[in-house]
């Protein structure tokens, strides 16, 4: 059942727009990240059913999601991390309500992202990042933290009305509660020609679109970039970017289609199989 919890990102948005109308064209392509809060529509997952889901840290407060790939490496989005030097980053597995000190957390370090080369900032083409062997020690598996799977190489994205799940656990922006724990919300997948009309012809191939069943405003909202859209149990897309309002049917949300950098992601983790060295700041690693 739906949480009464679950609340809109648009709640409250009267007060956010007046105090950054200079900023609201912008907003319209902003990648989620500073705008609104949680899951949308969603609901509070059992604790540590999505044991794959991380939350990624900066300066010790949540600022985005990814899932665990390999007990080295993480999953999540290429936008979370720019401009940033990701040895502030922190990587914690295995929770469910981030500011309780709960005994199956494991909080690893990050000491190199690794974005795809091909990553464009302007238009969030190629949205996906690997956090990985760059984790400084390695997850320790078991009930509340394990992997995910990527979908088969070369797999095609799931189609137009596929049921799919989103998870998040939203950001902890100035004007937006934090969320009980994990939530998560049911999506369907919308065709990519519908999506791209919504977005007037912004989007880029690799792109994979969901949208609301019915009436609910449903989807993913600000710092849940970087979490994994799970569709049969393979993690189909990466949340990337969506509209001003979250949840908004005219803007549908917008995630990495995941199926397309299969190969590029285990090029990466087969060439590092110790993790990446670290990069310096501004160089784009693993760029094979
Ligand atoms: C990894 O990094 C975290 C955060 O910086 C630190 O607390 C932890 O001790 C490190 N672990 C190892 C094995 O270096
Ligand atoms: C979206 O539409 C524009 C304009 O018609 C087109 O140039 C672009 O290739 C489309 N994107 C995708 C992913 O189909």
């Amino acid at each position: 059942a739906a949480s009464p919890t679950a609340m809109g990102c648009g709640a409250g948005g009267r007060g956010r727009l007046l105090l950054t109308v200079a900023a609201v064209l912008t907003l319209l392509t902003r990648p989620p990240g500073s705008w609104g809060a949680r899951i949308i529509g969603g609901h509070q997952v059992t604790p540590h059913s999505r044991p794959y889901m991380a939350s990624v840290r900066f300066k010790g407060e949540h600022f985005c999601g990814g899932f665990l790939l390999r007990a080295r490496w993480v999953v999540s989005a290429a936008h979370c991390f720019r401009d940033r030097d990701p040895r502030a980053d922190l990587v914690v597995l295995g929770a469910h309500a981030l500011r309780v000190a709960e005994p199956t957390q494991q909080v690893l370090g990050v000491s190199a992202v690794v974005s795809h080369p091909d990553y464009q900032p302007a238009t969030h083409a190629n949205d996906i990042c690997l956090l990985g062997g760059g984790l400084n020690s390695s997850a320790v598996l078991g009930p509340a933290v394990g992997l995910l799977k990527l979908p088969r190489s070369g797999a095609r994205p799931p189609r137009a009305g596929t049921l799919c799940r989103v998870a998040g656990w939203g950001s902890v922006s100035d004007f937006e509660d934090q969320p009980p724990g994990l939530m998560e919300a049911e999506v369907r997948v919308l065709g990519l020609d519908a999506c791209n009309r919504s977005w007037t012809g912004r989007l880029k191939p690799a792109m994979l679109c969901t949208h609301s069943e019915d009436s609910q405003r449903r989807g993913f909202c600000s710092a849940d970039s970087g979490g994994p859209l799970v569709c049969r149990n393979r993690a189909h897309g990466l949340v990337s970017f969506s509209g001003l309002w979250c949840g908004d049917p005219k803007t549908p949300d917008v995630y990495t289609q995941v199926s397309a950098f299969v190969s590029w992601i285990w090029d990466v983790v087969r060439q590092r199989p110790h993790g990446p060295q670290p990069s310096p700041p501004g160089v784009p690693a693993g760029a094979a």
